[in-house]
């Protein structure tokens, strides 16, 4: 269950992710992985929250189209905010409200709902969110069914380690154990690699870890 309190300010979130130098982490860790992707593929940035995944995946694909959802609003305005400041033109970002527990069901900032489709998505992903959800495997089942054949979901998830753990409990994130999370993804058919960030991805290593689901091609 998500306490309101702690995702109140995304400025304020957004000014930590940068100054302690946790945006670069990521950016670093999402450029080490190998993604064999070109032309206008749609990606879903899940639990946005300041948009480091999916704006990252945006820069690296430029004919790429990216969709935010959070469940706070104000993530949405500082994630756009952010794509403008990385020179990603507004036309290439859809934002929408979206809980994780139905990660395919969204509401765009002006009101209109969408579903998205079964097989839509290329690349999904995801960092410290599926734990929110209601029935984690169950948002974990839907969203590999978003991916289309051959696509790829990133979860860069809070790691089991002590300090993991501890950022966990702060944030009241509680998620189901990352071996059962492998299991569910190979149940739906993925290939799945985990993968240790290292000593250059600090300060993101401290806390998190790279969770590879591959969905074969038909
Ligand atoms: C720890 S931040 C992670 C942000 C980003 N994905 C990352 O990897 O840095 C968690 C984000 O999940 C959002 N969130 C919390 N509960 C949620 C829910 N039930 N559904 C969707 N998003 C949620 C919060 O608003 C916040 O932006």
């Amino acid at each position: 269950m998500l306490n309101p309190k702690l995702y109140k300010s995304s400025r304020v979130y957004d000014f930590f992710m940068k100054s302690l130098g946790y945006e670069r982490s990521l950016d670093r860790f999402l450029r080490s992985l190998a993604l064999d992707y070109e032309g206008p593929i749609r990606i879903l940035d899940a639990g946005c929250g300041t948009g480091v995944l999916g704006l990252h995946l945006l820069e690296r694909f430029p004919e790429a189209k990216l969709i935010a959802t959070d469940l706070e609003p104000n993530f949405l305005t500082t994630t756009l905010a952010n794509a403008d400041a990385r020179g990603i033109s507004s036309s290439r970002v859809t934002a929408g409200v979206a809980n994780i527990t139905r990660p395919n069901e969204l509401t765009h900032l002006d009101g209109t709902k969408e579903t998205l489709a079964d097989e839509s998505i290329s690349i999904i992903c995801i960092g410290a969110v599926v734990g929110y959800s209601d029935d984690t495997k169950a948002s974990i089942r839907q969203m590999v069914k978003m991916l289309a054949p051959g696509g790829t979901l990133i979860n860069i998830e809070m790691n089991e380690s002590p300090s993991g753990r501890f950022v966990s409990r702060r944030y009241h994130y509680s998620n189901i154990a990352l071996s059962v999370m492998q299991d569910v993804l190979r149940e739906e058919g993925c290939e799945v690699s985990f993968t240790k960030l290292s000593l250059v991805h600090l300060p993101a290593k401290l806390t998190r870890v790279g969770i590879i689901a591959r969905k074969p091609r038909k």
